[in-house]
């Protein structure tokens, strides 16, 4: 029987164990994409058995947190909410917990977590989400804890159900894991090697939530360029892009995240020649140091970067580029960061997230010589910050006045009158509701300029 199957009798198996009584489930996402995809299937499997969504741990029956772990805050606020959840479960004895994600991989965590939050009923890792359903009758059936971690896996089961949080867009994987291995990054260890899905299989997920009234896709992958390794029928990323761009009913396709080092300029050309993918591109510079790039392992030195988004620019003007810094990395001294400073003012980011290095157990850079006191790194990361900000805010300014399509992704927070989107480039967009739909396509002139987002008239 294939994987897939035997799921779905577990689902249905839950659901006789529940005997039709309308459990709530609440699930909580840290995380990238990845973990927001993933999470995506885990409400879709609990749905199939039977399992109602509710935005509130409080009134929960069954709360699943799918963990994060890049940065140390992250597992603090994993910490942070078990610490309530435990209050939630003295209200509700029969309140299920269960923990997955990046964090689960880490031995130490599981170790902490076992000794320390008794209250958590199941444990399972990044390679075994598929096996969600089963692990949860289990633990209906014997009342007991279970924890069930893998190492690795060569597997991918595909077409297990998912509940999308959007109607209009969605992420689609197209590899999972990741074998760079840059020394800060916990990433490769927790998620495992590169494994491509078959290019087949994600043309048929896009085609099937195109008839479902998605019309725009980000791919995802931690290094989407090397897309295809160890495929039989492999194809480029490039090609790719443009074979998911072509599904019929797709408007609009992204991708995340691009790694400089493989990025080629076959696929700058498609992007240029295909008005289907968004003119954005998340390229992650991380440091303009070429001693501290070395260091991290990220195979590029501060020319190369500057040379390919030169070319980026050069082919496609209006296109916006974003990244990641991390400012505070071991050995980083001040003139690294004048480095990481030129580089900002050369390409003049869209747009930028920027971070504290943070040590991550089992890395190469957490036992290099030169950590940082929090001081110095913090300093770094402020310089860097105002930069950034400046930068970014100037660049903006640049679609002032402009014509944009924008895709309605809802009612504004603020105000209800209000309508909020997205132009390709990424940025956000308020503007009067007159009456159109979320998920449709509206041209909209950007009026003015707010720092990161624009406010704007409907022109058709
Ligand atoms: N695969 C993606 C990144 C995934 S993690 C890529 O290579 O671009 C997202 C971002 O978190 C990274 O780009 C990096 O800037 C940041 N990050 C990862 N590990 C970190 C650490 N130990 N400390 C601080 N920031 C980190
Ligand atoms: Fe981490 Fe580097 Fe892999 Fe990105 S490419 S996930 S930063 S190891
Ligand atoms: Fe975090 Fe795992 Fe993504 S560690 S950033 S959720 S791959």
């Amino acid at each position: 029987m294939k994987e897939n199957q035997r799921q779905l009798e577990y689902m249905q198996k839950v659901a006789e164990h529940n005997k039709g009584r309308r459990l709530k489930y609440c699930s909580v996402v840290f995380g990238c994409q990845m973990n927001e995809k993933d999470s995506e299937k885990l409400s879709g499997m609990l749905e199939a058995m039977g399992y109602i969504r509710t935005e509130s741990e409080a009134e929960a029956d069954l709360i699943i947190y799918n963990t994060c772990t890049v940065r140390e805050n992250a597992d603090k606020r994993l910490y942070g909410r078990l610490g309530v959840a435990k209050q939630y479960k003295k209200d509700n004895p029969d309140l299920l917990i269960c923990l997955c994600g990046c964090m689960m991989q880490e031995e130490h965590v599981v170790e902490k977590i076992k000794t320390s939050y008794p209250h958590v009923d199941l444990i399972f890792g990044t390679h075994n989400i598929f096996k969600f359903a089963e692990l949860l009758f289990t633990v209906l059936e014997t009342n007991d804890r279970v924890i069930d971690i893998w190492e690795k896996t060569d597997e991918i089961v595909e077409e297990l159900p998912a509940r999308r949080k959007y109607p209009f867009k969605s992420g689609v994987n197209i590899m999972f894991g990741c074998d760079n291995f840059c020394t800060y990054c916990i990433v490769p260890y927790v998620r495992g090697r590169e494994r491509s899905r078959k290019r087949e299989d994600i043309i048929k997920e896009i085609r099937s939530l195109a008839s479902d009234g998605v019309v725009e896709i980000m791919l995802l992958g931690q290094n989407v360029n090397s897309y295809g390794k160890g495929l039989d029928d492999s194809v480029s990323f490039a090609k790719l892009l443009d074979e998911a761009a072509a599904v019929e009913g797709i408007k609009r396709v992204r991708f995340m995240t691009s790694h400089p080092k493989d990025l080629s300029e076959e696929l700058i050309d498609v992007i240029r020649d295909n008005p289907v993918i968004a003119r954005h591109i998340h390229l992650p510079l991380q440091s303009g140091s070429d001693r501290i790039l070395k260091l991290m392992n990220r195979h590029y030195t501060k020319d190369d970067y500057l040379r390919l988004a030169d070319s980026i620019r050069t082919k496609i003007p209006d296109i916006s580029i974003t990244t990641d810094i991390i400012t505070g990395f071991p050995t980083e001294e001040e003139k690294d960061v004048e480095d990481t400073i030129d580089v900002i003012e050369r390409v003049r980011f869209d747009g930028a997230f920027t971070f504290e290095y943070s040590k991550r157990t089992g890395t190469k850079a957490a036992v290099m010589d030169g950590q940082l006191e929090k001081e110095t790194v913090q300093r770094y990361f402020d310089r860097v910050l105002k930069k950034v900000q400046d930068i970014s805010k100037e660049q903006a300014k640049r679609f002032e006045g402009r014509i944009m399509e924008v895709l309605i992704e809802g009612i504004n927070e603020k105000d209800p009158l209000m309508l909020t989107g997205r132009i390709s480039q990424n940025n956000v967009v308020h503007f009067k509701n007159t009456g159109l739909s979320t998920g449709s396509f509206a041209k909209v002139r950007l009026d003015e300029c707010r720092g990161f987002y624009y406010n704007g008239t409907v022109v058709s």
